[in-house]
């Protein structure tokens, strides 16, 4: 009697979740504000889109482009009286990303700002099921807008070179996900990626590094001795910029310094922090023992780096070197519209200038009291060029060491103290803790990840990150600008890795980046639209990590248990053993709740494994769960 009630219960409950579509709602991030009405709107090609006064052709053709991609259709541009359309009403009022979307009575309506209008089309894609060889959207108003004006993303192109086609499609999802910040870290000690014109150079020298670390950070490293760089022309980037426009996303370069510069030195070794002869810095001017008395294995050199890490070699504060990056900083800003500039500063390591004489004489002019305020000088004049030409300036958190600029903006990666401090002293701050929004950190337990960086950063604990510190007063809170998530390269050399450490937890990245606090629910997040947003992205040719299953379990007659496995990607299977053989597809297809063949008692347990497959037949890594008396347990330590 039990185990038919509870297998009565199961079945409601896969039920509800078959039809969860109709009934809950699924968009990524989740609305602020909805009612469902009940009923549907059935969509097909004969639909078009009547543009209202002012909105721009190109939001409709990025929506196009991504309805033509999942379903296989286009909208036409409709005439006004035309009886089944999308009406798009443009509101300058609205403020950027706000739209209301209202599907009722046949008729579809979206008003908004010109961003709102295409996040209304894409909550509209979002909307849609396929039912019956139909697609149907359910009949319901929404009112929706963002809580944090930045929402953003950090890939670095310097660890590792990636494509602009390739950095295209990043953009599209981060639109789709309404994030609107595509941070594009450029400069690094590895290797310079953009086009200077005055400084040939960078690009011909800086780009390329003739050999790269492989495998993880141990010494002895183990190279691949093959060359790696690559660069964007100017027009290339300039297209870049002109295409996430189009999706309403700003791109940020950076550019590093007076750190992570060890590139350029290798072709201008005249803008270190060393005196020169005869093209290479003074013999002997360098020290070859650091403050530990341990040899430099970082000293100065030609050639642009192939091992990640610190490096010592950083700009010298020389007016030559100033020169150099507002030369810089001046093709850059004329690439790049956005207001704000990034100029690294970080891990900015000392010793060089503590017995550089140039350092120490600047140092001493400027009556500052060590070199940390000179790192503060150095970001400071920075500053003032930037904002002389209008612009501002953003720094990793260390920017704060010596004296924050005037006017800096603080990107918080050491945890959230630096954010912290920043917003107490009135300057604005994006959080991008390292805790919570590194990409390059592993997803799962050890033997289920690729090489990473280090560390475990499932995607729930990304969902849980809220970016306002409960230390700050609600006056201080107005200066979180925003949230952004880092994807370092050193240990994803391919696109289809990038893809995999970025998806899905770029999605939890949106609803942080949309949603307050309280309107969260990663329950909700990951049993509602995670599935549907995995299958729909997998149709876009997205490489992303298959999520483990939820597992459970239930007591049910006759003391026994029954294990109910829920499928994290929407048509995906599920394999399982659960006699400690390894599962393959051979293995046991789930099909539904399944009661063990024993009772687990006391400290009894059973080994769980399983893969997913998804629709497109991609195989998950074998994830395994302990089941034990008291309910499922997780094996590795993470
Ligand atoms: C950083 O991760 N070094 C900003």
């Amino acid at each position: 009697m039990l185990i038919n009630r509870f297998i009565l219960l199961f079945g409601i409950v896969q039920m509800l979740a078959h039809h969860a579509f109709c009934q809950q709602m699924p968009i990524t991030p989740h609305p602020s504000s909805y009612e469902l009405q009940g009923g549907f709107i059935e969509i097909d090609s004969s639909w078009g889109i009547a543009s209202g006064d002012g909105v721009e052709v190109e939001t409709v053709e990025v929506f196009n482009d991504f309805i033509q991609n999942l379903y296989g259709f286009q909208l036409g541009v409709s005439d006004s009286n035309s009886s089944k359309k999308v009406r798009l009403i443009k509101e300058e009022s609205l403020e950027e990303g706000n739209y209301n979307l209202s599907a009722k009575d046949g008729e579809i309506k979206i008003t908004g700002s010109e961003s709102g209008l295409l996040y209304g089309l894409f909550s509209l894609l979002q909307l849609m099921q396929e039912k019956d060889g139909k697609l149907l959207i359910p009949a319901l108003e929404i009112e929706d807008k963002p809580e944090f004006q930045y929402r953003g993303l950090m890939i670095d192109v310097v660890r590792h070179f990636r494509s602009l086609d390739q950095m295209k499609k990043v953009v599209d999802l981060m639109a789709y996900f309404k994030l609107n910040r595509l941070h594009w870290h450029l400069t690094d000690d590895q290797g310079w990626r953009l086009e200077i014109k005055k400084y040939p150079e960078l690009t011909e020298i800086s780009a390329w590094r003739d050999s790269t670390i492989v495998g993880p950070y141990s010494k002895p490293f183990v190279y691949d001795g093959k060359r790696h760089g690559g660069y964007y022309t100017q027009e290339e980037a300039r297209e870049l910029v002109a295409y996430a426009a189009k999706r309403h996303i700003t791109v940020i370069p950076e550019i590093e310094l007076p750190g992570h510069s060890s590139a350029v030195l290798a072709a201008y070794p005249e803008f270190g922090s060393f005196p020169m002869e005869n093209g290479k810095p003074q013999k002997g001017s360098i020290p070859a023992f650091d403050k530990n008395n341990k040899p430099l294995n970082n000293q100065i050199s030609d050639a642009v780096p192939g091992y990640w890490g610190v490096h010592y070699n950083i700009f010298g504060p020389k007016e030559e070197t100033f020169q150099f990056l507002e030369d810089v900083l001046t093709e850059v800003m004329d690439i790049f519209p956005s207001e704000f500039i990034h100029i690294g500063g970080d891990e900015v390591p000392k010793d060089h200038w503590k017995t550089s004489p140039i350092a120490q004489k600047v140092i001493e002019r400027e009556g500052l009291a060590d070199e940390h305020e000179l790192q503060s000088y150095f970001i400071t004049r920075i500053e003032k060029f930037l904002n002389e030409n209008g612009r501002n300036l953003i720094g990793w958190d260390e920017i704060l060491e010596g004296g924050l600029a005037p006017n800096a903006t603080v990107m918080s990666w050491r945890g959230e103290e630096g954010g912290i401090a920043a917003a107490k002293m009135g300057h604005n701050v994006i959080m991008t803790p390292n805790s919570h929004l590194y990409f390059d950190h592993a997803q799962g337990g050890k033997s289920t990840e690729p090489l990473n960086f280090c560390c475990y950063l499932p995607l729930e604990k990304v969902y849980n990150y809220s970016p306002r510190p409960e230390s700050l007063t609600a006056e201080q809170q107005k200066y979180i600008l925003g949230v952004q998530a880092n994807l370092w390269t050193e240990y994803i050399p391919s696109d289809t890795k990038m893809e995999y450490m970025i998806f899905p937890r770029l999605l939890a990245l949106s609803e942080i980046a949309w949603l307050g606090k309280e309107r969260k629910d990663y329950e909700r997040f990951a049993q509602v639209s995670l599935p549907i947003r995995l299958y729909e992205l997998e149709r876009l040719g997205i490489h992303f990590r298959i999520p483990e299953a939820k597992v459970s379990m239930e007591e049910a007659s006759g003391g026994r248990q029954t294990v109910a496995m829920r499928v994290p990607v929407k048509g995906s299977k599920i394999f399982y053993t659960i006699d400690g053989q390894r599962a393959d597809q051979t293995a046991t297809l789930y099909e539904g709740p399944f009661t063990l063949p024993y009772y687990l008692t006391g400290s009894q347990s059973t080994l769980l494994n399983y893969i997913v497959v998804t629709p497109e037949n991609r195989v998950s890594a074998m994830y395994s769960m302990e089941l034990t008396a008291d309910g499922p347990k997780k094996i590795e330590k993470d």
